[in-house]
């Protein structure tokens, strides 16, 4: 039998009467991964939390090598080699790459030091074949990269057992590839892995052993092998959940927005727009494709108006709007489902019911006469919770507590209240699990079947398949083509999404 490496017993973790984790078992054993599956807010990260030293559990134990292990805070964790990477990451954005990675294991920051952790991080990324500059500034780093970086920290500090929040959750399809590889590197030295994620197919490629969770308790423990991913989506959410929709086909020519030789300064030069032209119907889901970092994110501010253009212009319903303030935007119903949920989409700190009024508070029926009617605000709160299923159902509690899928959950309820003429969604089921992707899928659907427009941006391919009615690709922020889904297959597509352009594309063509 395998040597068991690691032990969680009878592990309880109540937020006041929520019990987040109920008498969970779970174990580890060496050189495996083992995944760890469920619904948003089945209790993943908060299992995942009690191990690395960040909540202390009411009920059970935590054995190591057959020890008990307390655990105070993550320093106890770090010091017994247990290395965690968060689902939200926790890099400081302000200082460099190799900052970061020495930030909290040397007591301070000196060129000393830094110049030993140097030697120490290169000698990693060459053993891992990881590409990092480590004198750039994490502000400046695609989200990929910043995973890399908070992967690199664990490693540096002598992780045995890494434990992987969504790790994938914002990687591009190759970058997923070569985290698996390392993936492979760590487990072959005999080392363990505890991987969060919400896709079957990554948890039926890399693990060995999957725990499903379902309302804070663990269902069953397999063995991957003996499993589909059909089976795994069943012990989830005991349903089959598949990706398909039925579209009405868009019947009018009328653009709800139009974009004319766009060019806009990006964060990076290969994510600058240049001279897109596109629009999007009444009742249309427009899909793009694209690498992430290819211009997608510039491509959702120049629309809300976050990103000024350097040239060209922006029409919305016939009228020029190129340089109107967001906030009118807003007004004028655009809704906007941002990429950074926790960072854009949310006010942590206030409430779930709070967070739903933030773009219309000045408004009817929350301030009426100049009076705010905090009343209104909790109904809505209510109401909404209740319409959009976010779970636990208590619109006092602040955005902070509900989990990554939860907390997406209240974006879009705030966003589709306002009953918006246009939508762009960035990323919008980012971390979300299958039944709640379709929820989403459906509701952008619903926005469509009364009229609005929808620019949908996804990293994930199938899901810009299934949702949209056209898809544009873009690369290195300029237009490769446009495409019907199904049109085409995944290869051309793959090929655009590189950089080649679409012969007979008709991209550009402004209708
Ligand atoms: N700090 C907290 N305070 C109060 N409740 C919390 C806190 N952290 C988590 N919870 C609640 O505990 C439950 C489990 O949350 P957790 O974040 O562990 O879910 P998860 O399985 O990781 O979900 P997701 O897939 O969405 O990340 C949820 O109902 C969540 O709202
Ligand atoms: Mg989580």
């Amino acid at each position: 039998m395998a040597e068991k490496i690691l032990e969680m017993r009878n592990v309880t973790k109540r937020f006041g009467k929520l019990v987040a984790n109920r008498s969970v078992n779970f174990d580890l054993e060496r050189g495996e991964v083992h995944a760890l599956l469920g619904e948003n807010g089945a209790g993943k990260t908060t299992l995942m939390n009690c191990l690395y030293g960040i909540y202390n559990p009411e009920e059970g134990e935590i054995l190591l090598h057959g020890k008990p292990l307390k655990l105070s805070n993550p320093k106890d964790a770090i010091a017994h080699n247990i290395g965690m990477v968060h689902q939200h990451f926790m890099l400081v954005p302000p200082l460099t790459v190799l900052q970061n990675i020495v930030l909290g294991q040397e007591c301070r920051i000196t060129p000393m030091n830094l110049s030993r952790a140097r030697a120490q991080v290169e000698e990693l990324c060459e053993k891992y074949h990881f590409q990092l500059e480590l004198d750039t500034k994490v502000a400046d780093l695609s989200v990929g990269a910043q995973q890399r970086v908070e992967l690199v920290k664990a490693l540096y500090r002598g992780a045995d057992i890494l434990i992987l929040d969504e790790p994938t959750a914002v990687l591009t399809p190759p970058e997923v590839e070569g985290l698996f590889e390392i993936l492979q590197q760590f487990v072959s030295m005999g080392k363990s892995i505890i991987i969060i994620s919400h896709k079957l197919w990554e948890v039926k490629r890399i693990s060995n052993r999957v725990t499903v969770l379902r309302s804070g308790e663990a269902v069953s423990t397999v063995m991957t092998k003996d499993v589909e991913e059909a089976d795994l989506a069943a012990m989830m959410v005991g349903k089959r959940v598949s990706l398909e929709y039925e579209k009405t086909p868009v019947t009018t020519a009328q653009n709800i927005l139009e974009l004319k030789d766009v060019c806009a300064k990006g964060a990076h030069l290969a994510s600058s727009l240049k001279h897109v032209s596109m629009h999007i119907r009444e009742g249309e889901v427009l899909g793009i494709a694209g690498v992430d970092g290819n211009g997608q994110l510039e491509l959702s501010e120049v629309i809300m108006g976050l990103l000024p253009t350097q040239s060209g212009s922006v029409y919305y319903r016939g009228e020029e709007i190129t340089k109107m303030p967001t906030r009118k935007r807003i007004e004028q119903g655009f809704a906007h489902i941002p990429e950074e949920r926790m960072t854009q989409g949310l006010v942590m700190n206030f409430s779930a019911s709070e967070n739903m009024i933030i773009n219309c508070y000045d408004r009817p029926p929350f301030t009426k006469n100049h009076l705010f009617n905090s009343r209104q605000v909790k109904e809505n709160g209510k109401k909404l919770v209740e319409e959009y299923d976010v779970r636990p159902r208590d619109p006092d509690a602040l955005a902070r507590s509900f989990s990554g899928g939860n907390q997406q959950k209240i974006i879009i309820a705030r966003e589709f209240a306002q009953d918006p003429r246009l939508v762009v969604a960035v990323q919008p089921t980012r971390g979300l699990d299958i039944g709640a992707s379709d929820f989403v899928h459906q509701k952008l659907l619903e926005q469509k079947e009364k009229g609005a427009g929808v620019l949908l941006i996804s990293a994930d391919l199938d899901e810009v398949l299934a949702v949209s009615d056209r898809v544009l690709v873009i690369n290195e922020g300029e237009i490769m083509g446009e495409f019907v889904p199904g049109e085409i297959d995944y290869t051309e597509i793959g090929l655009m999404m590189g950089g080649t352009k679409r012969t007979n594309s008709k991209a550009g063509e402004t209708a």
